[in-house]
């Protein structure tokens, strides 16, 4: 089954019920002002099929499309969970799933609202929970938009490594910037960058497959409700967050410089799938395509306005 064959899992109700604000004034910033927004208990892109899609549709698609390349009941480790989404959907699913996360705020927003005993959380970074997990062995990760908090990707394949079985699943979704970029202002890895660790590492890459007509409608999407929003939010967060106002602001830059990068396609959003080997550090890479060439450089960036 291939990341890019059609999907029509059924999603969540698109709307949703109303919460507590200032519950989500004691989470980190931008994640409180996305929860405020969508709802989704989901802090990543979402896969549009259509404009209708709401972005927690979206977000859920995202997840499900990766999951649908799991098997029944698998064990499943969502590592950098932040406040749970995917671990809900996974659970609901059939799927035992343990969702990690060092933001201890995060973790009591999603523990508090989960609905099946499959679904557990861990307040813990990847390192910690591998080192307890003692030799416990899961059949697939998810690492959903967290690459940019890990500095060098093949340390974080070696950790990986030490919680999949033989055969294991790895599941990827991240930004990631062209490779004739020099400087990395948003903290992204360079393309390629996970398929080129991964042997060393013992995996071998299933798919990689580029996603980002279908994700990047996510910036806009977020940019307009911020806009609309921004006097409700003030009003919710204001009295708990003083900063919140400079926080707006910093969100809305980050989102324009996303928007110029995906238009002078600096930036790209990835979906890859590995799979743990028996090997070890072999001549195991399997593209099921070719790779493709190289791409041209791009003219240097100028900074975001
Ligand atoms: C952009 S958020 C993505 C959250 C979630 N995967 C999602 O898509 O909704 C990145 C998350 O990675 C977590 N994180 C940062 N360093 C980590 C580490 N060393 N181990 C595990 N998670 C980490 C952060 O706390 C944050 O919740």
């Amino acid at each position: 089954m291939s990341l890019d064959a059609p999907f029509s899992a059924p999603l969540r109700a698109a709307t949703p019920a109303p919460e507590n604000n200032s519950e989500l004034a004691t989470l980190p910033a931008p994640r409180c002002l996305h929860e405020f927004l969508a709802r989704s208990q989901h802090d990543h892109f979402g896969f549009f099929e259509t404009p209708g899609d709401s972005l927690r549709e979206a977000q859920d698609r995202l997840i499900l499309r990766g999951a649908r390349l799991l098997q029944r009941n698998s064990l499943v480790v969502d590592v950098g969970c932040g406040l749970g989404g995917a671990v809900h959907l996974l659970a609901a699913q059939g799927h035992r799933v343990i969702g990690l996360d060092p933001c201890a705020a995060s973790i009591a927003y999603a523990r508090a609202r989960a609905s099946s005993p499959r679904a557990q959380f861990v307040a813990s970074d990847l390192t910690e929970f591998a080192r307890r997990a003692r030799g416990a062995r899961f059949d697939a990760l998810l690492l959903t938009e967290v690459l940019t908090h890990f500095s060098d990707i093949g340390a974080l394949l070696n950790e990986c490594r030490t919680l999949l079985r033989s055969g294991g699943q790895l599941l990827v979704h991240e930004v990631v910037q062209h490779p004739s970029l020099v400087s990395r202002p948003g903290g992204f890895h360079t393309r390629g960058a996970l398929s080129m660790a991964a042997d060393a590492a013992g995996f071998d890459v299933l798919e990689a497959r580029d996603l980002t007509t279908r994700t990047s409608p996510t910036v806009a999407r977020l940019g307009r409700a911020l806009g609309e929003k921004r006097p409700e939010l003030l009003s919710a967060f204001g009295p708990e967050r003083p900063a919140i106002a400079r926080e707006l602001d910093e969100w809305l830059a980050r989102l324009r410089a996303l928007e110029l990068g995906f238009a002078r396609a600096e930036l790209s959003y990835q979906a890859t799938l590995l799979r743990c080997s028996a090997r070890l550090g072999t001549d195991s890479v399997v593209l099921r395509r070719a790779p493709r060439p190289e791409p041209a450089p791009l003219r240097q960036p100028q900074p975001p306005s």
